[in-house]
């Protein structure tokens, strides 16, 4: 019996939005074929996710001089214990993200700040970082209004890029992505687009 975490990065409802719409979609084609599996959803809009702010910064000074930490610096450090062995620990990973202003929404930067942890997640050799989480199923689905995968707007591709980047880094090189993308250039193609994605992530449904 496996675990998938389900991160949704949006603040919309489902109905509202596509990648949620569509990580729906992939997550009931998952139960069908993986009956027996547990989905945890982290909605990260809702979900309480610290931002690197003067506690935690305190809290690590602290930690690493074995002072007494404030409870504000407690909790947001244990709330990244928390987060970062809920990543370690889930079997596969599902991400469903919006493009925003050439990248993702902040919520997902927190959340990867939160997990990205020096000997949790990655840490330093003699021969620079090497990641620490156990490769595992992971699979991107993201909606985009324009085109980034090719064209005269890929060098503005800011998401895929750095989400690649930086799971790499981590340990987790290879993974699976649907982009949804071009949603909002002409609405008539818009249904055609998702159905695509619906259609690759159902394929992608059976083996993950
Ligand atoms: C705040 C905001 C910024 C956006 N920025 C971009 C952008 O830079 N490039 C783009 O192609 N689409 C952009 N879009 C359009 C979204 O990527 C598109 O509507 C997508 O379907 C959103 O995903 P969702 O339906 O899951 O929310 C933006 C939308 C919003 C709300």
């Amino acid at each position: 019996m496996a675990n998938v975490l389900y991160i949704k990065v949006n603040p919309k409802s489902d109905e509202q939005s596509r990648s949620s719409m569509l990580a729906n979609h992939f997550l009931e084609e998952y139960k069908q074929h993986h009956p027996e599996d547990t989905i945890d959803k982290l909605d990260l809009y809702k979900a309480d996710i610290p931002f690197l702010d003067v506690d935690v910064f305190s809290a690590w000074g602290k930690f690493a001089a074995h002072e007494e930490l404030t409870e504000t610096e407690m909790i947001k450090a244990l709330r990244m214990d928390e987060l970062t062995s809920q990543f370690l620990e889930a079997d596969k990973l599902v991400f469903a993200t919006p493009f925003w202003n050439l990248s993702y929404p902040p919520m997902l930067k927190a959340y990867i700040d939160t997990i990205c942890i020096a000997g949790k997640t990655f840490h330093y050799t003699e021969n620079g970082p090497v990641g620490l989480v156990p490769e595992k199923p992971l699979l991107l689905i993201e909606a985009r209004g324009g085109i980034y995968s090719e064209g005269p707007a890929a060098a503005m591709e800011n998401s895929y890029r750095y989400f690649k980047t930086i799971m790499g880094f981590m340990g987790l090189k290879n993974f699976t992505s649907v982009i949804a993308e071009g949603l909002d250039i002409d609405p008539n193609q818009t249904e055609a687009i998702l159905e695509e994605a619906r259609q690759k992530l159902t394929e992608i449904a059976s083996d993950f």
